[in-house]
C-alpha cells in the first residue's frame, strides 16, 4: 500500500514523530509498504487565498504555484495518510493547517446532504478508498477537553479515520523517561501491526496509547521543577 506521512512537527528532534516512527515499524513488519514521509515545515505552502479558483478549473490543483500541487497528487493517490503532529493551541500547527485548507481543490463547490443530515462538498477524488490515521501528541498532562477541538475538526474533515491523542509527549525525548516512554513506543509499534492487518485500531489499543505515562499531578510537579 502507498502510505503518505504528513509530519507536522517543525522540530528536527520531534517528540511526536517518535510515535509515527514506531507505528511505521509495526506497519511494515509483515509487509513492506511504500512510505513517503513529508516534513511539511520544509515545504513551500502558502495560506489559501480563498479565491475558489480551484473550483473554476476543477483539475484537483490550486491556482497558487508552490509545493502544494505536487503534494495534492501524492495525497489523492495514497491508500493510507498518516497525519502526525504536536497539538498547538488545541489544534494542528499552522503550516499543517495551511496544507489541510489547501486540500479544497480535491472537492467541488456542489454540495450534497447525507442521510444523517450532514452536508458535504462533492469530491473529485474517491475518498472512500483513502484511510486516515491521526497521531497527535501534546505537552499537557491528560485533561478532558485538551483535544476536543482537534477531534471535532478531524472527524469532520477525514473519512475512514483512526485517531490517537497522546498526552505528555515531551517525555518521549527525555532520556530519564525512557523506562516509561519505551513501552508506549512498543505499543505504537504493535498498533502499526494491527493497523496493517485490519486498517483499524481497536478501542482497547487506542485507550492503551492514550494512557498517560505518569499521573497528572506528578507530571505537573516535574514540569514545575517541584519533583
Ligand atoms: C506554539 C505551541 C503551542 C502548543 N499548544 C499546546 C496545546 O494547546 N496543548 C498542549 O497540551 N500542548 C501544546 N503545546 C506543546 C506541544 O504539543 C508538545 O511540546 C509536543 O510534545 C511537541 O511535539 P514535537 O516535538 O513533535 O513538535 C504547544 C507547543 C507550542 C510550541
Amino acid at each position: 500500500m502507498k502510505v503518505l506521512v504528513l509530519n507536522g512537527s517543525p522540530k528536527k528532534k520531534s517528540d511526536t514523530f517518535r510515535m509515527a516512527e514506531a507505528f511505521l515499524r509495526g506497519l511494515n513488519k509483515n509487509q513492506e509498504h511504500e512510505v513517503q514521509i513529508v516534513n511539511v515545515i520544509d515545504k513551500k505552502i502558502a495560506p489559501c487565498r480563498g479565491c475558489f479558483g480551484c473550483w473554476q478549473k476543477l483539475d484537483g490543483h490550486c491556482v497558487i504555484e508552490d509545493d502544494q500541487n505536487a503534494l495534492l497528487d501524492e495525497y489523492r493517490s495514497a491508500d493510507i495518510i498518516i497525519w502526525n503532529f504536536p497539538l498547538y493551541c488545541y489544534g494542528m500547527p499552522s503550516h499543517l493547517k495551511a496544507f489541510l485548507d489547501r486540500t479544497i481543490p480535491l472537492v467541488k463547490m456542489d454540495m450534497r446532504q447525507e442521510e444523517n443530515g450532514r452536508v458535504r462538498h462533492e469530491a473529485l477524488v474517491d475518498f472512500s478508498r483513502i484511510h486516515t490515521v491521526v497521531l497527535c501528541g501534546c505537552g499537557f498532562p491528560d485533561w478532558e477537553g485538551n483535544f476536543d477541538g482537534l477531534k471535532m475538526q478531524c472527524r469532520q474533515c477525514f473519512g475512514n479515520l483512526e485517531m490517537v491523542c497522546v498526552p505528555e509527549t515531551p517525555m518521549l525525548n527525555v532520556p530519564e523517561a525512557a523506562p516509561l516512554a519505551d513501552p508506549l513506543l512498543a505499543s505504537f509499534e504493535k498498533a502499526g501491526e494491527e493497523y496493517a492487518a485490519s486498517l483499524k485500531l481497536s478501542a482497547e489499543t487506542i485507550a492503551r496509547l492514550e494512557t498517560p505515562m505518569i499521573p497528572k499531578e506528578m507530571y505537573i510537579n516535574i514540569v514545575n521543577g517541584n519533583a
